[in-house]
């Protein structure tokens, strides 16, 4: 942007268009991550000889990483493959490196690396500041902190996970930073995710948002998730409870991460999936897939990869959505506002009975008067033409299940007269 158009602006917007950002500067993570990430499925099996085919080790990843390339995920954008706890032997070597179990990863993250990159595919691992691993490997001391990101960037690594256990407030305040510089020092670009927020409990005063959209791409804020909607449910309580504090920290470079996608296990009906898909989408949130994508169900494998719902979650705007209602009926609603003035739209139903017709209208959503939108129905690919702010509308949510709109401007008659029509002379007509 040129020096004419900003001396034309404000004061503040002019400045705070050409002041550096405040986000961590390594130009990665635009917009979510997305990917696969190994915990929430597989965990911390490491007993190959009873288990194969399901056990932390390069079989597992170099298998994900043929389903990923192969099955049309990489391709929707889906190109992280994330190793988590448990990949390390149990003592770093003599040099003091962190290496791989060498029964399970006989040739090593580079080769996997290597391979991954082949693919068209990004690789992930995983560390801990603090003595351990929250599973019991070796974790990264502050003394650490420089050979390890060293290690992982000679390997190749493009994505660290770095956890919090085993560490005090002191040192992950310490360390957390360090990282991050000790990962630019490498000079291989390598997103940084960080566990330090959900070590902190997740709100001010204690976790400074600010500072960490400095240091980190991503991070955790809050609990682990797990196989059952009771899981999905608290994280959305917490998230949507707080996200006066949590909503302005993400965008572009620095997103807040309510944790993997539980989509094509065992915990979660086909509604609560489609909820799930939707509520993160609507959160800004990466979407790092966690399930087996050897045997995924056909209906959890098309929620995943629909294309119109991951078009939103990777808005370039990178605004995170707020809940914007919640009405007795247990309907919530949920706005996220999208780039060229489109929007997100999610109709949540906490409801155990039956399908719910809910009514409403734009202008109850505070959409601006007088607009005209085009709208579609993301799962249903529905298309409703004309939707004026005023109208009133019903859609029908089923219990623990969502209906998803994307909502486009359709430009008013008059917007179109004055763009297209710009002589002098011309008095634009209001219809
Ligand atoms: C913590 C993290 C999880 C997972 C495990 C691994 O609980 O929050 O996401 O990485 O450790 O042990």
């Amino acid at each position: 942007m040129g020096p004419a158009v900003l001396s034309g602006l404000p004061l503040a917007l002019g400045l705070a268009l050409v002041l550096p950002s405040a986000a961590l500067e390594n130009g990665l993570a635009l917009t979510p991550p997305m990917g696969w990430l190994a915990w929430e499925r597989f965990r911390c099996n490491v007993d190959c000889r009873a288990d194969p085919r399901n056990c932390i080790s390069e079989t597992l990843f170099f298998e994900m990483a043929d389903r990923l390339a192969e099955d049309g995920w990489r391709d929707l954008g889906y190109k992280y493959i994330n190793i988590d706890d448990c990949w390390s032997a149990k003592k770093r070597d003599a040099a003091g490196r962190l290496v791989p179990d060498p029964e399970r990863f006989p040739r090593g993250i580079k080769a996997l690396a290597d391979y991954v990159h082949g693919r068209g595919l990004k690789l992930g691992i995983y560390g801990d500041l603090g003595t351990l691993t929250c599973g019991g490997y070796p974790g990264t001391t502050l003394d650490r902190v420089k050979q390890d990101a060293q290690t992982f960037a000679e390997w190749g690594v493009d994505m660290l996970k770095l956890d919090g256990c085993y560490s005090s407030g002191e040192e992950q305040a310490e360390g957390y930073p360090e990282m991050a510089r000790a990962l630019n020092a490498t000079g291989h670009p390598i997103v940084y995710s960080c566990s330090w927020p959900a070590y902190q409990g997740g709100l001010p005063p204690k976790v400074n948002y600010t500072i960490l959209a400095e240091v980190c791409n991503l991070w955790r804020n809050y609990d682990d998730i797990q196989d059952s909607w009771d899981s999905v449910l608290s994280i959305l309580d917490w998230f949507f409870a707080n996200q006066d504090v949590l909503q302005p920290a993400a965008g572009p470079g620095h997103w807040n991460d309510p944790d993997m996608l539980v989509i094509g296990n065992f915990g979660l009906s086909y509604e609560q999936s489609r909820s799930q898909m939707a509520l993160w989408t609507v959160m800004a949130a990466p979407l790092l897939m966690s399930t087996d994508l050897r045997t995924i169900s056909p209906s959890a494998r098309e929620i995943l990869q629909n294309r119109l719902m991951i078009q939103i979650n990777q808005d370039p705007l990178g605004i995170q959505g707020r809940r914007i209602v919640k009405e007795k009926s247990l309907i919530e609603v949920f706005l996220r506002p999208l780039s060229q003035g489109a929007s997100a739209l999610v109709f949540f139903s906490r409801r155990a009975d039956i399908p719910y017709v809910y009514t409403t209208s734009l202008a109850k959503l505070h959409f601006p008067e007088d607009a005209v939108y085009e709208v579609q129905d993301v799962y249903s690919g529905e298309i409703i033409r004309g939707l004026k702010t005023g109208d009133n509308f019903s859609v029908t949510v089923n219990p623990s299940g969502v209906v998803m709109w994307y909502l486009y401007p359709v430009a008013q008659p008059w917007r179109i007269v004055r763009q297209q029509a710009p002589r002098e002379g011309f008095r634009p007509v209001l219809l």
